[in-house]
């Protein structure tokens, strides 16, 4: 058996992706920018699919800017902030993702900016006191601040933040990667300027994502070329990766609920099984559904000589998982995210993380796996 519980990295693709994305590929080849037949046929297409993301987060579909994935678009919203809206400071965490993380500190490295880092807690949580502590320096500000960890899973509360952020006219960006396809989203009624997307994370095409820009909020291109996405995007349009995108999250919409719940049911049986087989486990991380992303289970284990390398261990005995601390996974650099939360990188620990397609069975292999490495019965 070989089972992938890494879904936080990547999810398969939906088979009714597969097909949306074919039969476009087969019979719909034209360049969206030329004004003939098959050109005016391909962007169609397009703008078929940007209107089917617009209805399902209830925007409009000027607002959303179809790009390569969450890294473009995370960088694209803090580079459009910086350029187009003057903002001359960052308040950002320390355990952002790198596509955040690693564009501020250079932007602050190059001088562009001030870059100031909200606390957090030892859960992951967002010390929003803090946050206001922060934003009452008046400078021209952005806050960008993940909607969920993609490494331990603490949900940001988004209603509240986004509200902080316009009582003190920040502009507020969210990496929304972890999260779009898995929660709903009323775009109407939340007061955010950008939001990123990435397909993969849905059951949808790698190589595809998009920005949502508010449309009260100004952007500028940052990669220059034609005018396709309303100038803001140059490059022919990955047509096939836009329609398998519309396609997943349509699906992934439909039976959000279901999806939900059988995804929350399989963490929860994990946990409780991870509880008897480890008294002492703990976890990275919220683990309370209301403040913790349902596809995401982070484990600290106990260090044991045949806890070495067990991410390793694991992926030859046929689990595909990940995990941050460097003892687990071979690699000489814990993970930013532990560190940030202040972890004991040390101990091995675990990432799983699950799917729709996830099946109870794997679970229960997993476990079993876990169980022969550290030698214990259930
Ligand atoms: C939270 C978060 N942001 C950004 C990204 C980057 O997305 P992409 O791989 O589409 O560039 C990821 C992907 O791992 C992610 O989990």
């Amino acid at each position: 058996m070989r089972v992938f519980l890494d879904n936080a990295a990547t999810t398969p693709i939906a088979p009714e992706v597969v097909d949306a994305m074919s039969d476009v590929m087969k019979e719909h080849f034209g360049n969206p920018s030329s004004t003939h037949f098959h050109g005016r046929n391909a962007k169609a297409y397009i703008e078929n699919s940007r209107r089917i993301v617009a209805k399902l987060l209830n925007c409009s579909p000027s607002e959303i800017i179809f790009m390569s994935g969450g890294t473009e678009a995370d960088n694209m919203a803090i580079h459009a902030s910086i350029h187009a809206l003057g903002v001359e400071r960052i308040i950002t965490s320390a355990i952002e993702h790198h596509a955040v993380g690693y564009t501020v500190e250079a932007l602050r490295d190059r001088g562009e900016i001030q870059l100031d880092y909200v606390q957090v807690s030892d859960k992951g949580n967002v010390n929003l006191e803090h946050l206001e502590e922060l934003l009452l320096q008046n400078k021209k500000t952005l806050v960008t601040l993940m909607h969920a960890n993609n490494e331990i899973s603490t949900l940001l509360p988004l209603n509240e933040t986004a509200e902080l952020c316009k009582k003190y006219g920040a502009y507020f960006h969210s990496d929304t990667v972890q999260t779009i396809g898995h929660y709903l989203f009323d775009l109407q009624s939340l007061p955010i300027d950008f939001l990123t997307c990435a397909a993969h994370k849905f059951h949808g095409p790698k190589g595809v994502g998009f920005l949502y820009v508010n449309r009260k909020t100004k952007a500028e291109a940052q990669i220059y070329g034609g005018s396709q996405e309303r100038g803001l995007r140059g490059g022919t349009e990955n047509i096939y990766g836009v329609v398998g995108l519309a396609k997943a999250m349509e699906l992934a919409y439909a039976n959000l609920d279901e999806h939900r719940q059988h995804i929350q049911a399989l963490k929860d049986y994990m946990i409780s099984e991870l509880k008897i087989m480890f008294p002492t486990v703990s976890f990275y991380g919220e683990t309370e559904p209301s403040k913790s992303l349902y596809t995401i289970l982070n484990v600290c284990l106990p260090l044991t000589d045949k806890s070495r390398m067990l991410l390793f261990t694991l992926d030859l005995k046929g689990v595909s998982v990940s995990g941050g601390s460097a003892c687990s996974s071979g690699s000489n650099k814990p993970s930013h995210v532990l560190e940030g939360i202040g972890a004991d990188v040390s101990l091995p620990n675990v990432r799983f993380s699950f799917s729709r397609y996830t099946k109870k069975e794997e679970i229960r292999f997993a476990m079993d796996q876990l169980s022969s490495i550290y030698q214990r019965n259930l």
